[in-house]
């Protein structure tokens, strides 16, 4: 780029033709850092973007930084829709609180999709292509617009890329360019995104489904494995875990009885008590549930799910199963869900008693912290608010729960129904409304 000058050649210059030379120099230099800064966003773009695997995130990166570069007032990535033949626009500038969706014969977007062509469009209202409906849905006005295509690694368009009104003039051909160089980019990201998404509910559900599966062998267990995930992680939150640890510890907990599916149903729902063969044959579940989770392939980040579902009858003082681990050998998912499992069980209905007095379960909490629960985890559950736990009381229940009568809850927690006398306030009233009320067997 460095350019050696000629002094000489300069010296018969006239005053106004140095004055010339000199600003052609200037424009060139111009012109030199405008290129630097556009290639220098290009990088920005293509590190960020191999780095970003959430949808909505990677979407926004992308149209923040493109709106920046070619000095646009906004940016919105539609994306196609092959089912329903529609493109829709999942973020936008402008279109945060709706989404818009349209056939894909429509508008300029949808002409884009259908030919694959770029289309710079200088005055819109004046363009046959162009579809004013957005304009009159968003109360936008729409002057100037560049669409380009976006193709997958296939060469197949996977949507559009819109820029809208040039904030001075039209588009140029070098934005033109830049945005032809970003959306091959952007559109394999989006794949890998989009494909990240679909592993991600294809897993979320089969593992919801397996919790389930565990939870209907006995109508009175149902919902308590997402129970417990819920429980777990308003602990996890309280004692500032990552969002990865925590995804691992919610996996744990759904799975955390899975293997109760190998304990013989006569034993399981058996409303009498239990001999210690049979005892001994239902403590087993842990075991089994090791056995399952192991045999199943799980990502880096979820390696412990096994190891914490299998802890969740340690206790702390050695005296738990299946191992028999003591304190700090105990992993803290492991601890974490001892305490949501005990709490779920006293509190649920059992076929051998009703739910438990909830002064009683708290205290059975805090006389075993630091003996058999880690006391430190019992305190960020004392913690949990009321509203919370009245939410998920009854996360299972078909009626709507009035919120207007529960916010009173809002500033109560767990903590608070130790105390006694506290029959006379309000919200202890709404609380043990919820609390006590009939379970409904299915
Ligand atoms: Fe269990």
């Amino acid at each position: 780029m460095s350019q050696k000058i000629n002094t000489d050649a300069l010296k018969n210059l006239s005053r106004e033709e140095l004055i010339e030379k000199l600003q052609n120099y200037q424009q060139q230099i111009a012109g030199f850092r405008v290129a630097q800064r556009k290639t220098n966003t290009l990088f920005y773009i293509m590190r960020n973007l191999s780095q970003e695997l959430e949808l909505d995130s990677l979407l926004k990166l992308v149209m923040d930084e493109v709106k920046d570069i070619l000095q646009a007032d906004r940016c919105t990535v539609f994306l196609l829709d092959d089912e329903k033949d529609e493109l829709w626009s999942k973020v936008g500038h402008g279109l945060e609180n709706f989404e818009i969706r349209f056939p894909k014969s429509k508008g300029i977007a949808g002409y884009v999709a259908t030919t694959g062509e770029v289309l710079k469009i200088d005055d819109c209202y004046n363009s046959p292509y162009f579809n004013p409906e957005i304009d009159r849905k968003t109360g936008y006005r729409t002057r100037n617009m560049l669409t380009v295509p976006m193709r997958n690694k296939k060469m197949e368009v996977i949507g559009v890329f819109q820029v809208l009104n040039k904030r001075s003039g039209i588009f140029t051909d070098e934005d033109v360019r830049m945005l032809e160089a970003i959306a091959p980019i952007a559109a394999v990201q989006l794949e890998n995104a989009q494909l990240y998404v679909d592993l991600r509910h294809t897993f979320e559900s089969f593992i919801l489904t397996l919790s389930k599966i565990v939870d209907a062998r006995d109508p009175l267990t149902a919902g308590h494995s997402y129970r417990i995930m819920l429980y777990g992680d308003i602990i996890a939150k309280k004692a500032g875990w990552s969002r990865k640890k925590r995804e691992e510890l919610k996996t744990a907990a759904l799975l955390h009885d899975l293997g109760k599916i190998g304990i013989r149903d006569n034993v399981l729902t058996k409303t009498t008590r239990l001999t210690a063969e049979e005892y001994e044959h239902v403590k087993s579940h842990v075991s089994f549930t090791r056995s399952f989770l192991e045999q199943i392939y799980f990502s880096r980040e979820y390696k412990q799910v096994a190891r914490i579902a299998a802890a969740h009858h340690e206790r702390l003082d050695g005296a738990g199963y299946p191992d028999g681990l003591k304190g700090d050998e105990i992993p803290p998912g492991g601890r974490i869900l001892a305490i949501a499992d005990i709490f779920d069980a006293l509190t649920s209905k059992r076929h051998y008693r009703d739910r438990m007095a909830l002064q009683k379960v708290i205290h059975i909490l805090i006389d075993g912290a630091g003996k058999i629960f880690d006391a430190e985890f019992v305190g960020y559950f004392m913690q949990i608010s009321l509203l919370k736990l009245v939410r998920i009381l009854e996360h299972n229940s078909p009626q709507k729960l009035p919120e207007e009568e529960l916010k009173i809850l809002a500033h109560h927690t767990l903590s608070d129904l130790k105390k006694s006398s506290l029959e006379n306030h309000a919200w202890t009233k709404v609380f043990f409304k919820y609390y006590l009320r009939e379970y409904q067997e299915k």
